[in-house]
């Protein structure tokens, strides 16, 4: 039978950004300050993104490309921590001008690059990079569920249509020697990313991990990294 934690987790979070009228449109993660627009994710609610961003291993003058950049917390940071060119790119309008206006507020809009695109739609056919890394909509919804807003996408990823489409051109946009990261966690559904990345000849080794309990429940936070099988 279908696990539904992971569904019913991501739809307490969703209810609680649509909802919270007293959410704040500024916020502190990682001793800086932050710009939050309505209908964009919000780091504020569980600790991924923080923990994510102090566990990549930023490419010291080299290229980062963020799928999904939200806020763009991840993509700011790795432009202070020696990426010599980031790109953000994010389906959702809202969170294009939230990556925009941070990167802006934090001195670094030279150097992060922020485009509206659906995974690596929007990148010229040449563009290749040193890591590429996503924060993944993880929560696999039931059959039939259907992405309502931009906001979902922060999410859900119905069919893991999305994640399908990553495991698969994700590769072909790396630097040699370059790396490809996916941050996940224990309510998204691991054997599905495994037989998505399998069927593309590819497979997963858990890069980083680590337990913490988030509104009465354990979530073990993972970071996986993409390599050829
Ligand atoms: C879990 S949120 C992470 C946001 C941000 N990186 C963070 O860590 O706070 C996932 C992000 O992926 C974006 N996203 C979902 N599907 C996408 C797609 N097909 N192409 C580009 N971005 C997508 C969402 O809009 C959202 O901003």
């Amino acid at each position: 039978m279908r696990d539904s934690t992971g569904f019913d987790r991501a739809s307490d979070l969703l209810r609680r950004h649509t909802g919270d009228t007293g959410r704040p449109g500024e916020f502190t993660l990682l001793d800086r300050e932050w710009e939050l627009l309505d209908g964009v994710f919000s780091p504020t609610y569980t600790p991924v993104t923080g923990l994510f961003t102090t566990w990549l291993p930023f490419p010291d003058g080299g290229s980062f490309l963020e799928i999904g950049s939200g806020t763009g917390v991840t993509a700011v940071v790795a432009a202070q921590e020696g990426c010599a060119s980031v790109t953000a790119l994010d389906l959702s309008e809202e969170a294009v001008e939230n990556t925009r206006r941070n990167a802006a507020r934090h001195g670094a809009g030279d150097r992060v690059r922020v485009l509206r695109s659906d995974l690596f739609s929007a990148l010229g056919p040449e563009e290749r990079f040193d890591l590429i890394y996503w924060n993944s909509n993880f929560a696999e919804p039931p059959e039939g569920f259907v992405n309502e807003t931009d906001l979902h996408h922060a999410f859900f990823d119905p069919g893991y249509d999305a994640h399908r489409r990553f495991l698969r051109e994700a590769p072909a946009r790396l630097n040699p020697g370059g790396r490809v990261l996916l941050g996940f966690s224990s309510i998204g559904n691991v054997e599905l990313l495994r037989a998505l990345a399998a069927e593309s000849g590819q497979k997963l080794t858990l890069f980083r991990s680590q337990g913490r309990e988030v509104d009465t429940m354990v979530i073990e936070f993972q970071m996986w990294e993409l390599t050829a099988e």
